[in-house]
């Protein structure tokens, strides 16, 4: 069985996220979508709302799965036996920051391979910082996040 962790802060989960995380359910037996818990880094969400909005969205899927982790993501990796990490590459400014991952990430665990998959261009300009910003300033969210999260985000920021 081949199982891949779908990794990210998704704070929240946009559609950009949801795209890229059904383009690559076809291509593994398994997905295991991997919510990183930030020891410093303040988020919206907490990871136990984040795992629980992103369940929600899935939840149809039967070979998707969502759960939190903390530490090295190729040690979650080894830990879930999954033998590849799904990243999603929107532009060339993207570029560097994945490499950089993909190179500790590979030196740390040769075997784990990093499969990246290019954004639909309808989700290209898409990031879960920018939806925050929009749903801050109560602009129109619907095109951007999936429908429950963005019920929760409108919570947010009322
Ligand atoms: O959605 P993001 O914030 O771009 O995702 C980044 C993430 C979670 C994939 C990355 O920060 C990560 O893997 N963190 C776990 C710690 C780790 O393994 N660090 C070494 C590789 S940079």
């Amino acid at each position: 069985m081949r199982v891949a962790i779908y990794p990210g802060s998704f704070d929240p989960f946009t559609n950009g996220h949801l795209d890229i995380l059904q383009r690559a359910s076809v291509l593994f037996d398994h997905i295991i979508v991997g919510v990183l818990v930030h020891p410093a880094k303040k988020c919206l969400f907490s990871p136990e709302e984040r795992v629980e909005m992103i369940s929600e969205v899935v939840k149809e899927n039967e070979n998707i799965r969502v759960i939190h982790f903390n530490g090295l993501l190729v040690d979650f990796c080894r830990s879930a036996g999954a033998c590849a990490i799904i990243r999603g590459l929107r532009a060339v400014s993207d570029y560097e920051y994945e490499m950089q991952m993909f190179s500790v990430n590979h030196q740390l665990s040769p075997d784990t391979e990093t499969v990246f998959l290019m954004s639909s261009p309808k989700f290209s300009f898409l990031s879960s910082s920018i939806a925050k910003e929009v749903a801050r300033y109560g602009g129109q969210i619907e095109d951007l996040l999936p429908p429950n999260i963005a019920e929760l985000i409108r919570h947010k920021f009322a």
